[in-house]
């Protein structure tokens, strides 16, 4: 109840540029085909109907289906989405919650139990931070979705960005700070950005 309190607090600015801040424009994203996946789990998330876009981009920018890196796992939607296409997902994350997340406190033995049927899923409990610094391979697609502030999201997006061939992020549309973050991203390191904006937003920065 009191971290909730405190998290409503420290959010007000944030939430004060959502709804007073410029928007940035970026190009829409339109998929051809919308495919359902073949597995997926009952679990709460924000992130539920955007499965449906995931082979059209994957399909359109030539991904390769070995390699994947996620940061924000919570409670594993997006993961086992993930998790149809390439053969190897791991997933980072602090399962503790966070800033803008209903829920806090430690989940990770709840999600690891939900994911138990899901080999190819690797979860890993820490910081994106300490990730980024130890980690200098490449892969061939990367979510992010950890908490959506500027900071946080164009220092582990930047890091993504230049470590996959495609990165997508979640909640363009509900953040501002997310959304300026990936237009950044995509400044800084030359590549091109597209935005899904259905179910909160996915944004998308691919090098072509
Ligand atoms: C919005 S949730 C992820 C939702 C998930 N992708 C889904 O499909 O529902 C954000 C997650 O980011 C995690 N997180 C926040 N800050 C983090 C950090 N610095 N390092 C790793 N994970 C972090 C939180 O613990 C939380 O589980």
């Amino acid at each position: 109840m009191e971290r909730q309190l405190f998290s409503k607090i420290l959010s007000l600015p944030q939430r004060i540029r959502n709804r007073y801040g410029k928007r940035r424009d970026i190009p829409e994203y339109v998929p051809l085909a919308l495919v359902p996946p073949k597995r997926k789990i009952a679990v709460p998330s924000a992130w539920a109907g955007l499965e449906e876009i995931i082979p059209d981009i994957l399909d359109r920018f030539n991904v390769g289906r070995k390699r994947c890196i996620e940061f924000g796992v919570e409670f594993g939607y997006s993961t086992v989405i993930l998790s149809n296409y390439f053969d190897r997902v791991i997933g980072i994350d602090l399962f503790e919650g966070d800033l803008h997340t209903a829920h806090k406190g430690d989940h990770y033995l709840r999600t690891k139990e939900s994911l138990a049927d899901f080999p190819n899923i690797e979860l890993h409990k820490c910081s994106y931070q300490s990730w980024i610094e130890r980690d200098q391979d490449q892969y061939d697609f990367a979510h992010v979705d950890i908490v959506h502030t500027y900071k946080d999201t164009y220092r582990c997006g930047l890091w993504a960005a230049e470590h996959s061939t495609v990165t997508i992020f979640h909640d363009t549309e509900s953040f501002l700070d997310v959304r300026n973050a990936v237009i950044d991203i995509a400044k800084k390191t030359g590549k091109s950005v597209y935005n899904y904006p259905h179910h909160y937003g996915l944004g998308i920065v691919v090098s072509v």
